[in-house]
């Protein structure tokens, strides 16, 4: 099996499985904080950051899936490469074909070809089962630090629709589970699914929206990619795949599915309807206070025969969704590189990526022209909330993050280099020493005959 074979979930399950990156562990293990910490320790580097598969859940009959994409081969696999940066490539090419515009409009216009769309099917194996009577409860869903305030979908894509334009979205938006049939959603304010909760409210009408687990893997990424707002996720999954998604209508509202989810939860939100959701653990090591969300009163589930309960941890880096966060790094390098040919590479790295910190290789032209490259990338919505840009030179590899900080240190003038606007902050580290440090080329060369001879290795 290749990256780009893979359709759904068990597809890359059995790539993981092929090329040693998946653990399977058969000693049953509790949903409630077992399996969070396990994954939490092997996210930190045990087991070699592989993906996890629990077999035996106790009070289940389902197995667990954690980690799936946490490292950079199989976020890249998961959206069918090889390598992450073919994604910046691949990006920056096909732009090319579109002539006018910035980036950004370049980009929508490529996720608007009809060979991307998202594709109606009258059969797939996500309503294989119809549950008689759905009940929430029969899914091994995680309680994950023990002040979170219950049990959580915490890899849930979130399908709605604006009742105006029937336009879709897909979020990925945690879930709180409560008894049979009742679930909170939990969008932050000017996401997808909160615009779409507004717009049906105003109408005094009821929100169909339907959770689904698994499917394709590039749609999972999709599902939490930093799109502009008019672009398409189920459409950036088949530019990914290059081929449309199969999409099933669900049972009990107008939305439409992947069709090989393992899992699909379908419900309504009435106008208004909240409860209180939280607190969860997030990643910058404290919990999200319980506040109201939108509740959903779930109305059918349906899923695969012998389902997979895929679940992520949030938590203090690394963890999974960093990784997924270095697919969006590449697509977002591709669209600067297209307005700013003087960006060489970028690195927001995982400790710092949800909080705004990005170091830039840039190859600079003449004095000032970092600051005004600061300021034009503020004015962009990846870099509006940005804390800190670190600009070095071009021949500078930003991927190592403590060398960045090392040239930062020695080569900044205070007073000259840092650019400061409101709460953010640019360092210029691009000045580059009148005679840098570097190896004779002959000893160079002499070194990599004679290494072996040495004895250093093994
Ligand atoms: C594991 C994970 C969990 C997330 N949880 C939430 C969440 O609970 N609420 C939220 O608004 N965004 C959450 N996000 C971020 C959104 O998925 C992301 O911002 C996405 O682009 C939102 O799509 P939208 O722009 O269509 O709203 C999460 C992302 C990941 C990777």
């Amino acid at each position: 099996m290749t990256p780009q074979q893979v359709t759904d979930l068990r597809d890359f399950v059995a790539l993981l499985e092929e090329r040693n990156e998946l653990r399977r562990i058969s000693p049953e293990v509790d949903p409630h904080l077992e399996i969070a910490a396990i994954t939490d320790r092997v996210c930190k580097g045990a087991a070699e950051r592989r993906a996890l598969f629990f077999k035996q859940v106790r009070g289940h009959r389902l197995p667990v899936l954690t980690n799936l994409f946490g490292s950079l081969r199989r976020a890249a696999w998961a959206v069918g490469l090889e390598e992450i940066d073919q994604l910046r490539l691949r990006l920056l090419a096909e732009l090319t074909r579109y002539g006018v515009g910035s980036a950004a409009e370049r980009f929508c216009c490529l996720l608007a070809e009809p060979a991307w769309q998202a594709q109606l099917v009258a059969d797939g194996p996500c309503q294989e089962v119809v549950m008689d009577s759905p009940d929430l409860r029969l899914l091994p869903a995680l309680h994950c630090w023990p002040g979170d305030g219950g049990r959580f979908l915490t890899q849930p894509l979130v399908f709605t629709r604006d009742p105006e334009t029937g336009r879709g979205n897909c979020g990925m938006y945690r879930v709180q589970l409560f008894g049979r049939d009742q679930a909170t959603l939990r969008w932050r304010p000017g996401s997808g699914g909160a615009r779409h909760q507004s717009a049906w409210a105003e109408r005094g009408e009821a929100m169909p929206v339907a959770i689904v687990l698994g499917g394709d893997p590039a749609a999972i990424y999709a599902a939490c990619a930093p799109l502009p707002d008019e672009a398409n996720e189920l459409a950036l999954a088949g530019w990914l795949r290059r081929r449309p998604l199969a999409m099933m209508p669900c049972l009990t509202n107008e939305l439409a599915v992947p069709a090989t989810a393992e899992f699909v939860i379908e419900g309504l939100v009435e106008p208004g309807a909240r409860r209180m959701e939280g607190p969860f653990g997030n990643h910058r090591g404290g919990y999200d206070p319980a506040a109201p969300a939108a509740l959903l009163r779930v109305t059918a589930i349906t899923h695969r025969k012998n389902p997979l309960f895929p679940a992520t941890i949030t938590g203090p880096p690394p963890m999974e969704s960093g990784y997924l966060a270095k697919l969006s790094e590449r697509l977002l390098l591709a669209l600067l590189q297209a307005d700013f040919p003087q960006i060489v590479d970028i690195n927001m790295p995982i400790e710092t990526i949800f909080h705004g910190v990005t170091l830039l290789a840039v190859r600079r032209q003449r004095d000032g022209d970092i600051a005004q490259l600061a300021r034009d990338l503020w004015s962009r919505k990846p870099f509006k909330r940005s804390k800190l840009l670190l600009f070095v030179d071009g021949q500078t590899d930003v991927q190592d993050a403590r060398g960045c900080f090392w040239r930062a240190i020695n080569r900044v003038d205070a007073q000259r280099d840092l650019v400061h606007d409101g709460p953010r902050l640019a360092i210029d580290a691009t000045g580059l020493p009148a005679q840098p440090l570097a190896s004779d080329p002959a000893m160079k060369a002499l070194l990599e005959s004679r290494w072996a001879e040495y004895g250093l290795d093994g």
